[in-house]
């Protein structure tokens, strides 16, 4: 059974965001001090959480992604993975994360059932780090990269937002970190989430000129990765590394778009950079069953828009990164 959307898109991946909050305030995601986040009663249980996920299933999707915040702030997050990783007809569960937990979590997540990780690190240099960060410390980060590839959550994709000025001279040395490692490089366009990602658009960088940078030092092919989603990929010549390029603002993939995301409080997002939303959680507390959230998230579906706004409407979006999960 599929959930095709009113654009004729079959929605097959979901993000899941297990709480809002993080251990991690960067500048182009959360404010420094922000301390409005939701209570964790407002939390869907690891229970619910499984419900909307057998519910995608038996909708046909086949890809599913915690998410945060940071997921690992989240208590027992290995019992939620065991869960998930035993429903029928899950194909990729995967997890965003800064890895500041990671080094002792990796090993107990993949024991879970979990397949793989993406990993934010914008930075190689401990002050630059801490200060994108918000205090962030970056042996820790690399402690935890470690341990994921050490046990096998592979392939580690590695997430850098490029801020010109701030960290764009990095990029040369992050693409040989990453083929040194075997890890693939995702160079992510700053998007205007929250207050905190429209202040950060004035340090934007297009990953045009990016490329054109990078070509003279690597010879870059076009290349596919299965299950790539919005990146283009190119494979850097001599090497196994894989660059992906994510322009959500440059050259933007909307008529693509596969995914919903749900929010730790329960709420289904049609799209990051628009408000169409539905919330699931009155549902789930009213014990719905699988045919109920079937035709809730059927519903849901219908109010997805075609495309985000960010480059027409920028200070349109008003909800952080943090509360609907990268
Ligand atoms: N623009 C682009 N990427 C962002 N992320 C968080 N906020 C923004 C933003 N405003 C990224 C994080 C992480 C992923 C989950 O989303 O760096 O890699
Ligand atoms: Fe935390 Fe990720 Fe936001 Fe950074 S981008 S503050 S790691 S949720």
């Amino acid at each position: 059974m599929n959930l095709t959307d009113p654009f004729q898109r079959t929605i097959e991946y979901l993000r899941i965001s297990v709480t809002d909050r993080c251990d991690l305030r960067c500048s182009y995601c959360l404010p420094k001090g922000y301390k409005d986040f939701q209570e964790p009663e407002e939390w869907l249980t690891f229970d619910e959480i499984t419900r909307v996920v057998d519910a995608f299933c038996a909708l046909g999707a086949r890809r599913f992604r915690l998410t945060g915040g940071e997921p690992l702030v989240r208590n027992n997050l290995p019992e939620l993975v065991a869960k998930l990783s035993a429903l029928e007809g899950i194909e990729d569960l995967s997890m965003s994360s800064n890895a500041v937990r990671l080094g002792r979590f990796a090993e107990p997540l993949k024991a879970a059932g979990l397949n793989r990780v993406n990993i934010s690190l914008d930075s190689l240099d401990p002050d630059r780090f801490a200060e994108i960060t918000g205090g962030g410390k970056l042996h820790k980060v690399l402690d935890g990269i470690a341990a994921a590839k050490r046990v096998g959550l592979e392939p580690v994709k590695i997430n850098m937002v490029v801020q010109g000025g701030i960290n764009d001279h990095e990029i040369a040395q992050m693409v040989e970190f990453c083929a040194d490692e075997g890890y693939t490089l995702r160079l992510i366009e700053t998007m205007p989430m929250g207050s905190t990602g429209l202040a950060a658009t004035q340090t934007y960088r297009g990953l045009d000129s990016v490329m054109e940078e990078l070509r003279e030092r690597f010879e870059l092919i076009p290349d596919i990765m299965p299950g790539g989603g919005p990146a283009r990929y190119y494979r850097v010549a001599g090497s196994e590394a894989r660059i992906g390029l994510i322009t959500p603002i440059s050259r933007h993939f909307c008529e693509t778009c596969n995914r919903v995301r749900l929010g730790a409080d329960g709420t289904l997002y049609m799209c990051l950079g628009q408000d169409h939303s539905f919330s699931l959680r009155a549902l789930l507390r009213d014990g719905a069953d699988r045919a109920e959230l079937m035709t809730a998230i059927r519903h849901a579906i219908t109010l997805k828009p075609e495309r985000h706004e960010f480059s027409d409407k920028p200070e349109q979006v008003i909800r952080f990164m943090s509360q609907t999960g990268g």
